[in-house]
Parts: structure tokens; sequence; C-alpha cells
């Protein structure tokens, strides 16, 4: 298991949230397992006038403030206990970031310049930016400073409520600097109090040196890259991105076959310039396919039966200056299983907020602010496996949750670019209070 929850050594003090205007607790649906689906997207379980107990880690009660406050033990420990008064804010789950690729060196200035002047992805790419220009600053910077660049974003994502996210390298495409990315990770992950699931993305891009070869890449993603970081530990989920000028169809299902026999779950980037045929895919019981531009009716219907997450990144639709998004009421109307994450990355969308991109689905995408909140909370928990411990607020899970100084949920998307996030609490430990 390659989440690190290094706050597991921690001894934490109680936290007792009270005087909680909204808790949107997103508690399981009696009768229905797995991924949230159509109108049980709306559905955020919302506690008034509320209070969380939780102890070492782990959420023990939820309830009514006024039955808190009569609970024995509470009478009796008051005093050791980290009293957080809400004042009528919300409370939600802490949010899982499912998709991110934070180990890269600097932000894409004259890609971003290039493209406000109207230069396509596809053409940025082939003139040397996207992301091989990314490559090099990965290449020749340590361990050390690529772990510093990780827990920085971390913590930024943090101070807006995220408590568990996804991490992919990707920006190196060597063998020893995509598990040098994923040290990094590791390292990162180490000293921050939430959860970090790591991702190798060796098949990102075929990079310069094997121009023409990719066949000889994708044997050194199979045959060095997946066993080593499997035996190392050092990735939970295998990505590929799968679609034109990257990689193809049939490479991704051969990497996809050497992440399942070295026991790594799969996931991909997949439709998201150009529409890739899905069905093949499902044999690997893939976690989740990001972006969906591009998907085609066959495929939504298969995602409807299927717990394959569609995880939705607006971010990048939003950064890229694009008029079309992809299509979340087609998908969530059809019954798949949608999540939503930032796609946090220098090329595409260099955003670390997940409220701002649940702002991005609700405009621009007809999303309402419940679907939002669950594609941002229990079911990016899904999308990484982690739904038993995450992305609800139930005594038992892991004690992750965000305090909005809002009045009423809905405001969380609704001011869009500012931060209303004032306190985290990510595995029992209040990690940001601003
Ligand atoms: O999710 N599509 C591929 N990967 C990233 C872009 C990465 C980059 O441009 O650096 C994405 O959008
Ligand atoms: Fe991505």
């Amino acid at each position: 298991m390659t989440s690190t929850r290094k706050s597991d050594q921690k001894i934490h003090s109680p936290v007792f949230l009270a005087d909680i205007g909204q808790l949107l607790t997103l508690r399981s649906l009696l009768g229905k397992p797995g991924p949230r689906r159509g109108p049980d997207l709306k559905n955020l379980g919302i506690i008034e006038n509320a209070a969380v107990l939780c102890l070492a880690g782990k959420i023990v009660s939820v309830g009514t403030t006024k039955d808190a406050l009569r609970d024995p033990w509470l009478k009796k420990n008051r005093k050791k206990v980290i009293e957080i008064d809400c004042a009528g804010k919300v409370v939600v789950p802490g949010f899982v970031d499912s998709h991110t690729h934070p180990v890269f060196v600097s932000p894409r200035l004259v890609d971003f310049e290039k493209r406000i002047e109207g230069a396509s992805y596809e053409e940025i790419a082939k003139a040397g930016g996207g992301i091989r220009s990314s490559v090099e600053g990965v290449r020749k910077t340590g361990k050390r400073v690529l772990a510093d660049k990780v827990l920085t974003a971390l913590c930024e994502m943090a101070a807006c409520g995220t408590t568990t996210m996804e991490a992919k390298s990707g920006y190196g495409l060597t063998v020893e600097s995509e598990l040098k990315s994923l040290e990094a990770i590791r390292e990162a992950a180490s000293r921050w109090p939430g959860t970090v699931v790591a991702t190798l993305l060796g098949a990102h891009v075929v990079p310069k040196e094997f121009q023409g070869r990719s066949q000889n890449y994708v044997e050194t993603v199979c045959i060095e890259m997946i066993p080593q970081a499997a035996r190392r530990k050092l990735a939970q989920f295998v990505d590929v991105f799968c679609d034109k000028g990257a990689f193809t169809a049939a490479e991704t299902e051969q990497i996809f076959a050497a992440a399942q026999e070295y026991g790594l779950g799969v996931r991909a980037h997949m439709c998201q310039l150009s529409e890739t045929i899905l069905r093949p895919f499902f044999r690997f019981n893939p976690a989740s396919f990001d972006h969906m531009d591009h998907v085609n009716d066959d495929d939504i219907l298969h995602l409807s039966k299927h717990d394959t997450i569609a995880t939705l990144v607006p971010g990048a639709n939003y950064f890229l200056g694009m008029k079309d998004y992809p299509q979340a009421r087609k998908l969530i109307d059809a019954g798949v299983p949608v999540a939503l994450a930032t796609d946090y990355n220098p090329g595409t969308s260099p955003t670390l907020s997940m409220p701002m991109a649940m702002s991005l689905v609700c405009t621009q995408m007809k999303m309402s602010p419940a679907e939002a909140i669950t594609s941002s909370t229990i079911n990016g928990a899904w999308a990484l496996r982690v739904a038993n411990s995450k992305g609800s607020i139930e005594p038992g899970k892991d004690a992750d949750l965000a305090v909005f100084a809002v009045e009423d949920y809905r405001e969380i998307p609704y001011w869009f670019g500012a931060n209303r996030c004032a306190v985290t609490i990510a595995n029992g430990t209040v990690t940001h209070s601003g």
C-alpha cells in the first residue's frame, strides 16, 4: 500500500467540532454500496447544529451538538480535547483530489503566452513545449528539492480543504527520474498529515531520446519502471496518457497488463484530445478514466455498469481556454459514477483548489453544488480505492474534515477564486487554521 500515513505514528489529541451549521456527512446510503451515481450524487446527508468527535485520528461520533454535549466521555475529558467552535459554519469531508501531477520544477510561462496568442496544445507540444519541456527540470533536480516542491503543493491543497490526494510521477521519463519522482512524493507525504496515494505515470509521453521508438519506451515502462516501483512499494497505481501524441490503446493495454502482473491498480488519461474505445480496458478493472471529453455512448453505457470512475478535471479545459467541457450531465444522467479533481500540473491546470474545480463544474458543466461536493469527496475516495476510510464523515472513518467559513454549502463553489476554508483536519491533525 503506497498511501502514506505518517500521522499513524503521532499521538493525536482528541478533536471536538461543535456548533456546526451544516455538517455534510456524505454517509453511506442503505443498500447502495459502491460509488454514488445519478440522483444519489445529490444526497449529502446533512445534519444541522451538528458536532463531530475525533479520537486517535478517527471519527468516533457524529450527531447534533446537543447530543454530543451529553456524552459522558466528553463531559469527563473536555479539558484534554481540542475544541473547535464552528460558530454555524459548514463542515465537509476533507476533499479527495484524485488526479494531480505535483512533481515538477517550474511553471510553463512561455506555453501560457503562446496559447494566449492562439497556439493549440498539440502545436505547443510539437514546438518543444508541453510535457517534454518539464522533463529536463525534473531530471536535473535532486529528490530533496522535488520533495520540497511537492510538500509546498500539499500544504496549499490542505489550506483549500484537501486531505487526501493522488500524486503522479510523469515528468522524469527515465527509470531513474520516475523512481526519483515517486521517492519525492513519498518523502513529501511523510512530512504532511494527510494521505497521499502515489501513481507511476512513466507513460506520460514518449521522451525525446525514444522518438520513433515508442515500443522500446513502453518496454522500459513495463520491464523496468513498473517492476521496480512495485517492488519498492513506491506506487499504488499505474497511469497512462492514452491519446494522440502520447500512447496508443494497444500500448496502454500492454502497460496495464504489466501493472496487473505486479499487483498495481490502473487508471488512465482517456479521451482528452480524441476518442478512444474504452470497452477493451474494463478487463483490467481500472480505478478511473480521467478527462473524458470525447467518450462515446456505448462506453458511457459500460461505465454505468462498472465501478470505474469517470474523473472530471475541468481546470484543464478552463486553463487551455476551451469552450467545450466534458459532458458531465450526460454521464451523470446515464448513471456513470463521476469524481472531480484539480489535475494540478504546470501545463494544463495549475490550480490546487478543489473549490475552484467545483465552481467550474457548476458553471461550465451544469453540475449542481451538491453533485460537485459528492464528486470531490466520497467518489474521489472511490476513484483512489480508499472509500472504506475516506470521503465521508462517519464513525470509524479517518478524521479528515474541512471547515468552511460559509453558512450554506452552496457557497463553496459560489465564491470562486476565494478560499473560504477556515480549518482543515487530516487524520486527526489540525493541518490548516486560517
Ligand atoms: O492531465 N494529459 C496529460 N497530462 C496532463 C498534462 C500535463 C502537462 O501538460 O504537463 C493533463 O492534462
Ligand atoms: Fe493529468
